[in-house]
């Protein structure tokens, strides 16, 4: 069994044989990248070379990446999600490729990590013609190759999304699961972004845990990318070998390698655990937050895992040599977002010591110090950023709270009924940093002290995604060098969530004719890159229903229809048959916006807003995902390109 620091001296040392060259991990803050806010892959710092330039160190490189990924925050305390990570990276910059890739990383994973590569499985590229790529056989072939050498299954399967395993060892999945660039599927590549198809590994954590039978996932097939929780994903060779030009993908002069693998999952891995917050990377930090809170991990688990990654993420900003302090803006938002929201689940442990995320920190600390020096010349940067951090939020809660009695006391109508909308939510966000859980939780605590109920979970959810898209739209004002960012980044997502609301009436009213006049919308979520979508119905859509309702929204995308709202009382838009979340919170007068001619409507719903004008500027609406969401609730994921 290897300890972290272990594996990083092995993966050096394995591609030092090769032929590579050590170079050290880049700044988390990107230099000349204007794409994201901060470096999520290994690949990011190396994309010139990867481009052409010649490398000074030569074509075969090595490295361990400090990388941040704040489009996770929201995964972690799943076990196996971090904002935060090392990302193990080899690169063939236009030299060696899918052979010796393939070949080299399954024998470091099985011959030097001592990994049973009987719970190894992997993932190659399907093909799309759209995009002009082929089914990836080379790498396929590849891998029956390595399997047979060792005695193992190699069955090449597809469709594993619908049909399970299906015994293979070898699957194949499409652009969603097996094609990296930084911006995600092809279709989202700007012009001049590189990116290739992939082949993915993943580590089978066991049957035995009924990760899938306990999971919401259980009335579907289990597969490697299920999302159960009982594979993980410890490793992904990307062949970059594709540049988005006018004409479509073009290949690069030359065909490159990335490799990158989560070093936290690795570890886990090898140190067999079934969770990465119980590797050796986070085990102190977990025992200092137990010896701080009097609390155990195993009956805390989420809350220890997001006060143990958001303080890892924010020490590692902030002690970075281009470091990043707290702030209302860009980097220092997310930073400040981490800091508040550990904090917050501090105070859910009971945490009550002042300055206690300075010794959480200082675990940290003291964990990597040796790896990454800048954290101890930056070391009073980061407690002194975090004790103002603390202090900061402190005080904006107490008068935050006190905020809270004050609406309470002039609320008019039933106590027990007290809610407050998204306009008066950001206003406590924005003015007290008051988080979005907190006024939730505030909320419920004024209702059952006056002995009514919390609630629902729709209208929590209906909240949260009016919340975020005013926070959004705030952020895009307040934000000043964010010209042309995509994925990982925050910039001018707000139309782009403004097409994705839009697209959600249409989906409902698609649903209704597709299903039935029974479907409603239970619920929805809406992020820069999908939507998700919540709804009345207890069985799963079969393919032909998923494709009629895809071309009943495209044509009304393509018929270009107008969108326009009328105000009117809840009862008269009740009347006229208006659909949606009736709610008092919107008032006495609500808006119904409508898609469609005014005498031949597509849709009418009760709705706050915003969306488009005209339907025609949406792009193309695909489902990417139909699965349960709980009894008698479906859930569809969809996007936009
Ligand atoms: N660049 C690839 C990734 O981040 C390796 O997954």
């Amino acid at each position: 069994m290897f300890s972290s620091e272990q594996l990083r001296e092995k993966y050096f040392e394995f591609f030092k044989q090769r032929g590579h060259q050590i170079i050290p991990s880049a700044s988390l803050i990107p230099e000349d990248d204007t794409t994201t806010l901060f470096i999520g892959s290994g690949m990011q710092p190396l994309v010139p070379y990867l481009m052409g330039k010649p490398h000074n160190l030569g074509k075969r490189l090595v490295n361990v990446q400090k990388s941040f990924r704040a489009e996770d925050i929201e995964e972690v305390g799943d076990s196996r999600h971090t904002t935060f990570f090392e990302m193990m990276g080899n690169w063939s910059l236009g030299d060696y490729f899918k052979k010796e890739q393939l070949n080299w990383v399954f024998e470091f994973l099985t011959k030097e990590l001592k990994i049973d590569p009987q719970r190894l499985y992997v993932s190659v590229f399907r093909g799309n013609k759209d995009i002009g790529v082929d089914r990836d056989l080379e790498s396929a072939v590849i891998w029956k190759d390595i399997f047979k050498k060792n005695n193992l299954s190699f069955k090449d399967v597809d469709f594993a999304e619908e049909k399970g395993m299906q015994d293979g060892r070898i699957f194949y999945y499409d652009e969603f699961k097996n094609w990296w660039s930084r911006s995600g599927i092809p279709a989202k590549m700007p012009k001049g972004e590189i990116g290739g198809p992939d082949s993915e590994i993943f580590y089978d954590l066991g049957a035995e845990l009924k990760r899938h039978e306990n999971s919401k996932y259980k009335n579907q097939p289990c597969h490697i990318n299920c999302d159960c929780g009982r594979f993980v994903e410890i490793g992904n060779s990307v062949f970059i070998e594709y540049i988005r030009t006018d004409k479509g993908f073009e290949p690069l002069p030359q065909k490159n390698v990335d490799f990158g693998g989560g070093l936290e999952r690795i570890a886990m891995v090898v140190q067999n655990k079934e969770n990465i917050f119980k590797s050796d990377l986070f085990i102190d930090i977990i025992e200092k937050i137990q010896e701080l809170s009097n609390l155990q991990y195993t009956d805390n688990q989420s809350a220890f895992e997001v006060i143990a990654d958001h303080l890892r993420a924010a020490t590692f900003i902030m002690g970075d040599d281009k470091g990043v302090v707290p702030a209302n803006i860009e980097q220092g938002y997310i930073v400040r977002r981490l800091i508040r929201r550990a904090i917050r689940y501090g105070r859910q442990l009971n945490i009550q010591k002042p300055l206690w995320i300075q010794d959480i920190s200082q675990v940290i600390i003291n964990k990597y110090k040796t790896i990454y020096p800048e954290l101890i010349n930056n070391f009073d940067v980061i407690m002194d950023n975090l004790a103002q951090e603390e202090m900061k939020f402190s005080k904006t809660l107490e008068k935050g709270l006190k905020e809270f009695e004050k609406l309470f006391d002039t609320y008019q109508k039933d106590f027990k009924e007290f809610i407050i909308d998204e306009n008066t939510l950001f206003d406590l966000y924005q003015t007290y940093g008051f988080p979005f859980e907190l006024s939730i939780e505030e909320i419920n605590k004024k209702r059952i002290q006056v002995g009514g109920i919390a609630i629902s979970k729709q209208i929590e959810d209906n909240l949260l995604s009016l919340f975020r898209e005013k926070i959004k739209k705030h952020q895009e004002l307040s934000r000043t060098a964010a010209a042309g960012k995509f994925k990982g980044g925050l910039a001018d997502k707000s139309e782009q969530t403004k097409k994705l609301h839009t697209a959600c009436h249409l989906l409902l009213a698609a649903l209704r004719k597709v299903l039935g006049e029974h479907v409603e919308q239970k619920g929805s979520n809406i992020t820069a890159e999908r939507l998700r979508f919540d709804f009345s119905h207890s069985e799963k859509m079969n393919k032909e229903q998923i494709k009629k309702t895809e071309e009943i929204v495209n044509k009304a995308i393509k018929d270009n229809l107008p969108i326009f709202f009328k105000e009117m009382t809840l009862t008269k838009a009740k009347q006229q048959g208006a659909i949606g979340v009736f709610d008092s919170r919107y008032g006495e007068k609500v808006k119904v916006y409508m898609i469609g001619k005014d005498d031949n409507l597509f849709s009418k719903e009760i709705c706050g807003g915003p969306h488009m004008t005209n339907t025609g500027d949406l792009g193309h609406f695909k489902i990417i995902k139909e699965e349960s969401s709980s009894s008698g609730i479906r859930r569809i994921k969809a996007i936009l390109n």
